[in-house]
């Protein structure tokens, strides 16, 4: 009777105490949100661990504790306690409980590892690299485009192949839980479904020298629309740059001409619309309105373009030509990756207008 009435008292505080640790463990190694479909497995394996350690916590402490206090010498108990030796099968029983616990976890564990790390049905690869101490992305099912921002559709099975430009780097997002090293000369795989729209970052996860702290990157998650069409901007944006490198700085000067609306007040064959035309202007003498004089050279242009108000010719108004070429240009000269300079393609144009 006083046996069951101490099971009773013991399976109670052993309910609460697991129960309380479960919570606190669950509270202070709390994840970030899960992002990705492999991150669900992952965090109901950490679930079911924190669950067992409860249980294991509560089972060795409230035996132990409950002991010490009910079953304690009373005061004037000088005799020796109960002598029994081995009890089958409670040692039967702890062998073969934790035996079948790891066993059942180590088979569940390999099945999740297994099902996410499957590439089979993945719908797109993208080849990620890391160097010391950044990250580029490339895309060689759209054009081998090449970024530094790590953009994915949402719900897609991503394969990604990853190489190291020098040392040991390790892909990590923390939101989709899974993590790759990278290895330089040879090449690893890692699976990512993105499921949550946004923005995450990606960091590394291994340690690669004096910035290894710094080298991140940004991950996007886009709806298949938004993915479609950052895509097409992107590969229409490096193929533009592609295309435009090719060209003589003359031919571009002449796109220049008519992209940046110089044709609406410069005309090409000598009519003075709204500006002077360009039409043999170069090497010219230009009389400005002060009376002073300068040749129209390659250092005279520049300024008239960049800062039209510094010379104004005789014969033409200030404030008419837009002084905001300079920061548009520099603008736009960084979409084409710095290799271009618009206002020396408009001056080698106005150049070959006069030969
Ligand atoms: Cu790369 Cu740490």
């Amino acid at each position: 009777m006083r046996q069951r009435k101490h099971f009773l008292a013991v399976g109670l505080i052993f309910v609460v105490v697991a129960g309380l640790t479960y919570l606190f463990l669950s509270s202070i190694y709390q994840l970030p949100e899960a992002a990705s479909a492999e991150a669900q497995p992952i965090d109901t394996l950490f679930t079911a661990h924190f669950g067992l350690i409860a249980i294991l916590f509560a089972l060795v402490m409230v035996f132990m504790v409950y002991s010490v206090f009910a079953f304690r010498a009373r005061p004037g108990d000088d005799s020796d306690g109960e002598h029994f030796h081995g009890n089958t099968a409670l040692e039967v029983g702890w062998t073969i409980l934790p035996l079948v616990a790891v066993v059942v976890f180590g088979v569940w564990s390999a099945q999740i590892l297994r099902d996410i790390t499957d590439p089979a049905d993945h719908t797109m690869t993208i080849k990620v690299v890391g160097r010391q101490w950044s990250w580029y992305f490339e895309y060689p099912e759209y054009d081998n485009l090449r970024t530094d921002t790590l953009v994915l559709p949402v719900d897609q099975k991503i394969n990604l192949e990853l190489t190291s430009q020098d040392v040991l780097h390790s892909f990590w997002v923390p939101e989709f839980r899974v993590k790759q090293d990278l290895l330089p000369g040879r090449s690893t795989q890692l699976i990512i479904t993105p499921s949550l729209i946004g923005e995450f970052d990606l960091a590394c996860a291994e340690i690669c020298g004096s910035q290894h702290s710094y080298m991140l990157a940004t991950v996007q998650v886009k709806s298949q629309a938004d993915f479609d069409s950052w895509v097409e901007e992107q590969v229409a944006a490096q193929s533009n740059v592609e295309e435009l490198l090719a060209m003589a700085p003359e031919a571009r000067g002449e796109q220049w001409y008519t992209q940046y609306g110089c044709n609406a007040c410069h005309s090409l064959n000598g009519t003075v619309v709204v500006g002077p035309s360009w039409q043999g202007l170069f090497g010219i003498e230009r009389v400005f309105a002060d009376g002073t004089t300068t040749v129209a050279n390659e250092d005279y242009i520049r300024e008239s373009i960049l800062n039209p108000n510094s010379h104004v010719v005789e014969g033409f108004n200030p404030n008419i030509m837009p002084a905001t070429f300079a920061d548009t240009f520099v603008a736009d000269e960084a979409k084409y990756g710095g290799q271009i300079m618009i206002v020396e393609d408009l001056i080698a144009f106005i150049k070959s207008l006069s030969q």
